[in-house]
């Protein structure tokens, strides 16, 4: 058994629809292959048709199954309800929506045109909040129990330079997730949340880690477990909040990032200390404790 292997039994997403933002590519890409496997009508949406339509074509093909690719921006609410009108005509009703798509750039804030700014948090957040927004009117009026995941990071809550509209938008999303869990618990529609670590994508590599720095900092000697992400883990992950095993919990944020958070830990500096530096050390707090006794 690994990590790269598919989790949850066959069937699992039987008899649901779900659509995935950002699906053409990337791990909306493989979050939308896994589900599909599993049984789920896939809807994938995004700005361009062409990357959707090649990816539906290539999942057909290889996997089985419906997927309908529509285009669509997510800062514009027709084009958002296009996409869930047309998903209800193919399939009958939605049951579930990721929260995928993103914009996001590393730059030093102070070179940000107010645009640029805009751009980032208009399409992670708004974004976000409209789909969720759209939905969830649909879900209520017709009493259907829908699953929502958004795809955040783990800086929306330690924050991080470079990548500062991300991180905000990202934190509101986070707060739309915990809100909203709440408020419509009582018509039984969940939000939970997943903050992956890096896990290769060319999308965020081409706009994160440029080669001049992909080359300086690598992943593996900054992240405790000592590896990147594997698409399937996460893809894993999302199954499981998106299906009805899951159905106990809702506004939950799950970190999948092999540890990358925790190095905030403010003695885990300590990792760069030898044995014989440690033998040295403990002498030292000894001596120190028995000076101390000595005294009193
Ligand atoms: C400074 C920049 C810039 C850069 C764009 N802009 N790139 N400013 N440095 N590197 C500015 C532009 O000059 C413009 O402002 C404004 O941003 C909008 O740019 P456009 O190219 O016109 O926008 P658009 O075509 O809508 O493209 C949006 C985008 C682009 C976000 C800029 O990168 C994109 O399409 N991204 C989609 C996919 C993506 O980002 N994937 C990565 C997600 S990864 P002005 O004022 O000049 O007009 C992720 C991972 C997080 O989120 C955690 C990883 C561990
Ligand atoms: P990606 O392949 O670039 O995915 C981003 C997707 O968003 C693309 O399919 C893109 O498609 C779509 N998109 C961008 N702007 C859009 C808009 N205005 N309307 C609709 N769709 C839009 O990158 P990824 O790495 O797979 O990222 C997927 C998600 O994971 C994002 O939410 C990201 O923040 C999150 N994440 C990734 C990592 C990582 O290490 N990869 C880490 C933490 C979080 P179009 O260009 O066709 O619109």
């Amino acid at each position: 058994m690994s990590y790269k292997e598919g989790m949850l039994r066959d069937g699992a997403l039987e008899n649901k629809t779900i659509i995935v933002t950002g699906g053409g590519t990337g791990l909306g890409k493989s979050m939308a292959t896994y589900f599909l496997k599993l049984g789920a009508n896939i809807v994938i949406c995004s700005r361009r048709l062409e990357v959707l339509e090649n990816t539906a074509k290539e999942l057909e093909e290889h996997v089985g199954g419906k997927v309908l690719a529509v285009a669509c921006d997510v800062r514009k609410t027709d084009e958002i309800e296009n996409v869930i009108a047309r998903s209800i005509e193919k399939f009958g009703q939605v049951d579930g929506l990721v929260n995928n798509s993103a914009g996001n750039f590393i730059s030093p804030t102070e070179r940000l045109s107010y645009k640029a700014v805009d751009t980032v948090v208009d399409i992670v957040l708004r974004g976000t909040y409209y789909f969720t927004l759209a939905l969830g009117k649909y879900w209520i009026e017709n009493k259907i129990k829908g699953t929502v995941l958004n795809i955040s990071t783990t800086y929306a809550w330690t924050g991080s330079g470079w990548v500062v509209p991300s991180a905000m938008a990202k934190a509101g999303v986070l707060a739309m997730t915990k809100s909203l869990a709440f408020e419509w618990a009582d018509h039984g529609i969940r939000l939970n949340a997943i903050a992956p670590g890096p896990f290769p994508t060319k999308g965020a590599w081409d706009r994160l880690f440029p080669e001049e720095l992909a080359k300086k900092f690598s992943f593996e000697n900054r992240i405790p477990l000592q590896r990147v992400g594997d698409h399937q883990e996460l893809a894993n992950l999302a199954a499981y909040l998106i299906s009805d095993f899951s159905a106990y919990i809702t506004g939950e944020v799950i970190t999948l990032d092999g540890g990358e958070v925790l190095s905030a830990g403010q003695f885990n500096f300590l990792k760069e200390v030898s044995d014989d530096q440690w033998d040295a050390i403990e002498d030292q707090i000894k001596n120190a404790n028995r000076n101390s006794k000595k005294a009193e």
